[in-house]
């Protein structure tokens, strides 16, 4: 899709989630120069500002920046309210973090926080914006996925069960939404060049196929009208189509050689 059609499409306003680095922060960086005025949410306000100063800037757009913490359920009301004053059209649902190991070693804390950021986050706010989405007669939701939602993930459970919520939360969505000029999308990103990895213990060595945080970004909105469901990238479209048809056990013993092979020692 063209700048100028997603704009006319979705336009004029975006808000995005998880916009302070990687996929969230090329989503950005694309929208506003696609002409969109932005509201971006993340925890890191000053990398939000110093983005929208120079976005703002570069693309004569208006962009505001929202500190909010999704693992706080309070957020969601302060993020609508911001959202109240813009017209937004084009919903990211995007923020989200991962835990690597054994279940039973995570941190109990964070793993709820997990799932307060990766799932109830975007289905509450999801459910805040379709009215107003509704009500303007067009829009879009794009959701940040994971492949690891399409299968399980041996050494990160919770997580992968995290994405699967994504995928059949956003394709349901895009079932309530199809004949009602509302475009659904859970892009599936593989392995992703962004700080995620550093955080969750990964060896970027170790990994093939790393598609770049703006590659996948730039699949996503070239995309948005073709949801429900999409895998980021030719090479983990086959990966993942093909573990798909093997029998179930094969493939989780797969995924659980790659998944340990890929941690930092
Ligand atoms: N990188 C990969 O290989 C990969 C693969 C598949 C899917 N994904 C998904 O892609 C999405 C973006 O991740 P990324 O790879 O771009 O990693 P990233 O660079 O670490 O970005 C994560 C974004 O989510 C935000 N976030 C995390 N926890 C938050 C919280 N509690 N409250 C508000 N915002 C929060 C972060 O902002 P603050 O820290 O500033 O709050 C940051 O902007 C995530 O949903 C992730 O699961 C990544």
């Amino acid at each position: 899709m063209s700048k100028v059609d997603l704009l006319e499409k979705y336009g004029p306003a975006a808000l995005v989630t998880g916009a302070s680095s990687g996929i969230g922060e090329a989503y950005a960086k694309l929208l506003a120069a696609a002409g969109f005025d932005l509201l971006l949410v993340a925890r890191r306000v000053d990398r939000l500002e110093q983005n929208a100063t120079e976005l703002g800037e570069k693309y004569c757009v208006n962009i505001q920046c929202l500190k909010a913490d999704l693992a706080d359920p309070l957020a969601i009301a302060a993020i609508d309210n911001a959202a109240q004053a813009l017209d937004i059209g084009l919903l990211v649902n995007n923020a989200g973090f991962g835990l690597k190991g054994p279940h039973h070693l995570n941190d109990a804390v964070q793993l709820n926080e997990m799932l307060q950021v990766n799932c109830i986050a975007p289905m509450q706010l999801s459910y805040q914006i379709i009215p107003r989405l509704l009500s303007r007669g067009s829009g879009a939701l794009l959701f940040t996925g994971s492949v690891e939602g399409i299968m399980g993930f041996p050494n990160s459970s919770a997580y992968a069960g995290s994405k699967a919520f994504v995928q059949n939360f956003a394709e349901s969505l895009w079932g309530e939404l199809e004949d009602k000029n509302i475009d659904v999308l859970v892009l599936e990103p593989g392995s992703t060049d962004t700080e995620a990895l550093d955080k969750q213990g990964v060896d970027r060595s170790k990994l093939q196929g790393m598609m770049s945080a703006e590659a996948v970004a730039q699949i996503g909105l070239d995309n948005i009208a073709n949801g429900p469901v999409m895998i980021a990238g030719e090479e983990n479209a086959q990966m993942f189509t093909g573990l798909s048809q093997m029998p179930r056990r094969d493939a989780l013993r797969m995924m659980a050689k790659t998944m340990a092979d890929s941690l930092v020692d």
